[in-house]
């Protein structure tokens, strides 16, 4: 962005014309940039800013880049991380981009260093934390905190805001060409390489990485971090690795709804008691398997499993758990796609929900094998396992009660 643009961003002429022109779609911006009437950053606020809206509440007064918008932690998931931060007084956020993390973490009054080498977010993180009046209570550096060494930063730039600071870190995932990184040693910066750093000064890390980490990767990682997977309206958004005192369990789930916390279940004892699938099925938020606490949840909820590796769980009798999806069985057995096609004949079904595991087939191709639509209360699950071979189970979608 140029001077011009922020100059223009912080202005009252750009909210006039952000209330103006707000409710124009795409094609009209491009229209009017093209003429010469709006300037592409306004155009640009305006598309993030909507992007933004189910994220952040206050969407409609903040400031976006599009990758920072794209890396931006969500409203809900900021204040989660927030309340855990602050159990230290003083948080480093090292790599603080626009800023949300360091703006809910200062909002329950903890003391907030915010560190990023890009000046444009730096500048815009800045202008948002105002946006939650909390920017007197962020420090802001411009710092590459790599640079020439974490050690030179760290003693150079950090120590006047103190000793026993924690350092909470939400490295870059993005690859050139819009590509993302699951990996943790692509991740900007190179958490293999930085973590021993940091260690040197304080065991009282964090750091957010994807949810779609893989585990053998993971446990090449110094420290023994707790894994905390976050879900957020039924999707798996976030895992978080909590070193030192920030550990508080081995793992552990936690799901967010509408900026509150729905549910957390952390390691304990585990039901490993096999059945094949019963009347009820119970199928927990995606963040319970991946952080694999499934068996965690059956024993804490009395359930069965089906098999280790599926995440489906079932009862004899009806019961309220929290955090998760019902289903009745209508049918099950061994699966063929002429067997089940034959059924759903039978049963006169033409539409259902698809959820498959382990399986080579993919959701879209058996649906168009089998002719079926998508919706109508029901759901077919197929999957293979060692002790089933490859099985169906028809169940009925038991409507989502409050738990
Ligand atoms: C994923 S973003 C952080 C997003 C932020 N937590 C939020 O919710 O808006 C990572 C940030 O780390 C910054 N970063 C990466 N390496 C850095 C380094 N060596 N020094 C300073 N900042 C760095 C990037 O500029 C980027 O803004």
């Amino acid at each position: 962005m140029t001077e011009t643009d922020f100059a223009y961003l912080f202005s009252s002429a750009f909210e006039d014309d952000y209330q103006k022109y707000k409710s124009f779609d795409d094609f009209k911006l491009e229209r009017l940039i093209s003429r010469g009437e709006i300037s592409a950053a306004l155009s640009l606020q305006i598309k993030n800013r909507r992007r933004a809206f189910n994220k952040f509440s206050r969407a409609s007064e903040l400031f976006f880049t599009s990758s920072g918008l794209e890396q931006a932690s969500s409203e809900a998931i900021a204040r989660h991380l927030a309340e855990r931060l602050s159990i230290f007084p003083k948080v480093v956020d090292l790599g603080c981009g626009l800023g949300f993390n360091s703006i809910f973490l200062a909002a329950v009054g903890t003391s907030v260093t915010a560190v990023d080498c890009d000046l444009d977010r730096l500048r815009l993180a800045k202008a948002n934390a105002a946006v939650y009046g909390v920017a007197e209570k962020i420090t802001f550096l411009e710092e590459d905190f790599l640079s020439p060494s974490f050690s030179d930063f760290y003693e150079n730039k950090l120590l006047n805001f103190g000793t026993n600071l924690a350092f909470f870190l939400d490295p870059a995932r993005n690859l050139a060409g819009d590509r993302k990184t699951r990996s943790l040693i692509n991740s900007k910066p190179n958490l293999f390489e930085l973590l021993p750093k940091i260690f040197e000064f304080t065991n009282n890390v964090a750091v957010k990485i994807s949810p779609a980490f893989d585990y053998r990767e993971l446990e090449q990682l110094p420290g023994d971090p707790e894994l905390e997977l976050i879900s957020e309206n039924g999707v798996c958004k976030v895992a978080m690795l909590w070193f030192g005192a920030f550990k508080k369990t081995k793992r552990r789930a936690t799901v967010l709804g509408a900026n509150q916390k729905i549910f957390s279940l952390t390691s304990g004892p585990e039901s490993f008691e096999f059945s094949r699938p019963l009347n009820y099925l119970y199928l927990p938020d995606k963040a319970v398997a991946r952080a694999q606490l499934t068996a965690t949840f059956a024993a804490a909820y009395d359930l069965k499993l089906i098999s280790p590796i599926i995440p489906l769980l079932s009862a004899s009798n009806f019961k309220r758990v929290p955090a998760s999806r019902y289903f009745k069985t209508i049918s099950q057995g061994p699966f063929s796609l002429k067997s089940l096609k034959r059924l759903l004949k039978e049963q006169k079904i033409d539409r259902a929900e698809l959820v498959l595991w382990h399986l080579q087939l993919k959701v879209e191709e058996l649906r168009e094998r089998l002719k079926l639509k998508e919706g109508g209360g029901r759901t077919i699950f197929v999957f293979f396992t060692e002790q089933t071979g490859n099985y169906y189970i028809l169940a009925e979608n038991i409507q989502k009660l409050e738990t």
